[in-house]
């Protein structure tokens, strides 16, 4: 029983007709597609010169490698799809155990000489080896490709702007008649399929993939190219956190200096040092734009008038500072002379009255002696009254003595507070540029943010 079971099994299997086994090769003997055959190299695979060449081009958006302002230059990472049809091209699936498409090394056959004409850097990343060929002729080849191109920015509404940047695909040598480009998909679905598979985007946010067609004639002949435009919003946050708010901080800070106090020349100093602040922002900012544009970058601007601003005030904080040393020298003179005057008659006078002791210096300024009289040493009335001994007498001389230096010297200070004539033109300009330093700043601010935002 075994044994027939056995037979039968093997007259069965000699006997079942073997299953048809294909392969890749067999379908590339039937075409004679071999390595050394030119035929499939050397033109343009079509059976008729006359009929053209028609390529589907599809470039899909892959990421935003860089875009750099100075140079230039865009560089995105594209995955471009060429399909055309190749006239030799033809097999029976049904012949080849139903196989519709090979895969085959891309120098085996003739390509179209695609190229883009804003590309300034040979690609240099790895190209694919292989093109697929369908049983109708069909060829498609995919690449990724890295594309250093030149793009013509306007950095107007530099860091709040929109870029568009063209890639413009087109044959070297064959025009229109002998090969045709039509864009795969349309724009809509280029955009929707670039937000798809977008990897990175980085400072710039991808807004719109647009494919146009066009005509290019040069002495009678005509090319088709397609243009693929790239639209890209920046996005400005880096940009504002590190260039505009510590301009408008060191703004902010050269307006408080206004409450600082004139004299010493500390206003001085410090205005100084906010101007240098702003200088090494200024560098940045030489170093991200490019030095030729058609109109000035409102930032450029927006530096430019902010660093105006603070100049001019540290210009008019020097004026100030000159008025007011001008005027305290000659207090100085004329208070020195007059209090070494009254001091000696105050002496002959025993220090009898205080009243005599508060006209020190009142012919030059009037100083509000009730309010300087409790800064005077404390202790001077308590020992007035206690004039006992003749100790104490010499301790009185030198506490009387000590007084009237004070004296002077408050009346010195509110001398060049309230002083002369130049002083108060002094204050009055202070006053005068304030106002005008806050008015041009609450107005130049707005404009400049409502210009960015148009
Ligand atoms: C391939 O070449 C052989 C002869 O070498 C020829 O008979 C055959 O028709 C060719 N096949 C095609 C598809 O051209
Ligand atoms: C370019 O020329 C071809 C053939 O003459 C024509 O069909 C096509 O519409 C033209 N394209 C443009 C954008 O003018």
């Amino acid at each position: 029983m075994m044994h027939v079971a056995f037979l039968l099994l093997v007259v069965f299997t000699a006997a079942a007709p073997s299953k048809k086994v294909c392969s890749y090769q067999d379908i590339l003997d039937y075409l004679n597609l071999t390595t050394n055959n030119s035929v499939f190299k050397l033109t343009r695979p079509i059976l008729d010169y006359t009929h053209p060449t028609t390529v589907e081009l599809d470039i899909i958006l892959f990421a935003i490698l860089a875009v750099i302002e100075k140079t230039q230059t865009f560089i995105p990472f594209v995955w471009a799809t060429m399909m055309w049809n190749n006239e030799r091209i033809s097999w029976d699936p049904a012949q080849f155990c139903g196989i519709r498409q090979i895969a085959v090394p891309r120098d085996m056959l003739w390509r179209p000489d695609l190229f883009i004409y804003e590309m300034i850097q040979k690609d240099d990343s790895p190209l694919n080896p292989y093109v697929h060929v369908s049983y109708d002729g069909i060829v498609t080849s995919e690449e990724d490709m890295r594309v250093v191109s030149t793009c013509k920015m306007d950095v107007h509404k530099f860091p709040f702007d929109t870029q568009r940047c063209n890639i413009t695909v087109g044959s070297a040598a064959h025009c229109i008649d002998e090969i045709r480009l039509f864009p795969f998909s349309n724009s809509s679905r280029a955009t929707q399929f670039s937000r798809e598979v977008m990897k990175t985007q980085g400072e710039w946010e991808f807004l719109q993939l647009s494919v146009n067609s066009s005509n290019y004639t040069i002495h009678d002949r005509q090319w088709e190219l397609l243009v693929y435009t790239f639209t890209m919003k920046r996005r400005p946050l880096l940009h504002v956190i590190n260039f505009l708010l510590p301009i408008l901080f060191f703004l902010s800070l050269d307006l408080a200096s206004y409450f600082i106090a004139d004299h010493r020349g500390e206003k001085l100093g410090f205005k100084v040092t906010v101007l240098l602040a702003i200088s090494v922002l200024l560098l940045i900012l030489n170093e991200i734009l490019p030095s030729m544009s058609n109109n000035t970058p409102l930032i450029a601007t927006y530096c430019i008038v902010i660093f105006a601003l603070m100049l001019l005030s540290l210009l008019e904080t020097i004026l100030v500072t000159y008025l007011m040393e001008k005027d305290s020298a000659s207090q100085e003179l004329s208070l020195r002379d007059n209090c070494k005057d009254k001091q000696e008659k105050v002496k002959i006078d025993e220090y009898n009255t205080d009243e005599n002791k508060k006209t020190c210096c009142s012919c030059i300024c009037k100083a509000s002696d009730g309010e300087k009289q409790h800064e005077m040493l404390p202790v001077s009335e308590k020992v007035n009254t206690r004039i006992e001994s003749g100790e104490s007498h010499v301790l009185l001389l030198i506490l009387e003595e000590l007084q009237e230096l004070q004296k002077a010297l408050n009346l010195h200070l509110s001398c060049r507070k309230e002083g002369g004539k130049s002083f108060q033109w002094a204050q009055r300009i202070n006053r005068a540029f304030f106002i005008f330093y806050v008015t041009t700043v609450s107005l130049f601010l707005p404009f400049i943010f409502i210009e960015w935002n148009s």
